[in-house]
């Protein structure tokens, strides 16, 4: 490209999504006859239950919702949003802190952009969600990892944060249950976290998208809930997408004090607007019922835990603690790298080099650690068939040898 084609400074400073960059090259393999087995996407395999489906399909068939929504979303979805943390999270919001989102993605951007200012720094509890550094880059932040390890359960400690603090730190990311480790915080890191943050003054973004994917009887503890006075610098990131089985239908929300609710809603405006009329029907019959359907994934999931973690840890070279919740185990390769691998001896340097052998010779594909700030470390979404998990697992085995 000639000069005065360079593309922005912005977007350079912007890493590709890691996740769907292996899922695509995944998916690619596959369409060119591959039989490649994928465990890089976060999205569940269970189909959108009927009941949801059934409400689009009668919202679609009237005309009344072929229009644009107001943009912060459609005034009862807002409302069941609120009914909702209040049924989950055991505190009220009101409906216009609430503002209906294209995905819980776009939520996490425009929080970012709402709050963060050139130079602002954002903590982010690593290992993280490969999106959270990007987004801050791109709100003009910088952003800060704070990295906790396998044997701290990933949960940072106060004084790592405390120790990360500069006068520039604008807020701190918050990811319970986690996309990647599958930690589940406990309540006193989650009391911690949300009294430094209120005694220092910083904006607490939490990404509870994964609340309802927890297992061996542990809860997702909330921070708005464990720490009230944290409620006024909160922004709380959730979607539809994983509770029910809905990633495509991209309905999300953020709720916030309302000066940061309006100010998203304006941003919104100027960027997408509403999420889709028949979405966001369809969500608001998803969050305003029951969570039948999220229990039967659950079961599902913690099924799938228990036989990935067994089969990653049989693999010599492979440890992996079991998480507690979402729908990921993020197993140790360290061992296996600088040491010949698999059938053709490949060394592997490197997580991301592994991964990228992996699929090539193993046809398995899993997202290497550096997506997520976590070198050394290889991602499996356990979000797949159990037929599918039990041949991948097989063939990961017998490509290390
Ligand atoms: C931690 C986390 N937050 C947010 C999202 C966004 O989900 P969506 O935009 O599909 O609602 C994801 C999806 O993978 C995620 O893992």
């Amino acid at each position: 490209m000639a000069d005065w084609q360079t593309l922005s400074d912005r977007v350079d400073n912007v890493a590709p999504s890691a996740t769907l960059a292996v899922d695509a090259k995944a998916k690619a393999m596959k369409a060119a006859g591959v039989d490649v087995i994928g465990f890089g996407a976060g999205e569940p395999n269970f189909p959108t239950p009927d009941y949801i489906v059934e409400a689009a399909a009668n919202a679609c068939r009237d005309p009344k919702n072929h229009r644009y929504t107001p943009t912060p979303g459609l005034p009862p979805l807002r409302k069941a949003v609120a009914a909702k943390t209040l049924r989950d999270s055991g505190y009220e919001v009101s409906p216009d802190q609430v503002v209906i989102t294209n995905g819980g993605k776009q939520a996490v951007y425009e929080a970012l952009q709402v709050i963060v200012n050139p130079g602002d720094e954002v903590i982010i509890p690593t290992p993280y969600w490969t999106t959270y550094p990007e987004a801050v880059k791109l709100a003009g932040g910088k952003p800060v990892e704070v990295f906790s390890d396998a044997e701290h359960g990933f949960e940072p400690s106060v004084e790592a944060l405390e120790a990360a603090r500069t006068p520039r730190t604008k807020a701190i990311m918050v990811n319970s249950p986690s996309n990647p480790t599958g930690a589940v915080w406990s309540e006193e890191t989650m009391r911690a976290v949300g009294e430094w943050a209120v005694e220092h003054h910083v904006w607490v973004l939490s990404d509870e998208i994964y609340e309802h994917l927890t297992y061996d009887g542990v809860k997702t503890a909330y921070i708005g809930a464990v720490v009230p006075e944290v409620r006024d610098q909160l922004i709380v990131l959730n979607g539809v997408a994983k509770t029910y089985a809905m990633t495509g239908w991209r309905v999300g929300w953020l709720i916030g004090p309302e000066p940061v609710a309006k100010a998203a809603a304006k941003l919104q405006g100027h960027m997408t607007s509403n999420v889709a009329d028949v979405s966001q029907q369809a969500a608001l019959t998803a969050v305003a019922g029951p969570l039948d359907a999220v229990s039967q994934m659950r079961a599902a999931f913690d099924k799938r835990r228990k036989t990935i973690v067994a089969a990653l840890n049989d693999i010599p070279g492979v440890t992996c603690r079991t998480p507690k919740g979402a729908f990921y185990a993020f197993a140790d390769v360290r061992e296996l790298l600088g040491r010949p691998v698999g059938p053709k001896g490949s060394v592997a340097k490197t997580s991301a080099d592994l991964a990228a052998l992996l699929l090539d010779e193993g046809h398995v594909a899993a997202v290497p650690g550096e997506a997520f700030g976590a070198p050394g470390f290889l991602r499996f979404s356990y979000a797949l068939a159990d037929d599918d998990l039990a041949e991948g697992m097989r063939r990961f085995k017998v490509w290390v040898g």
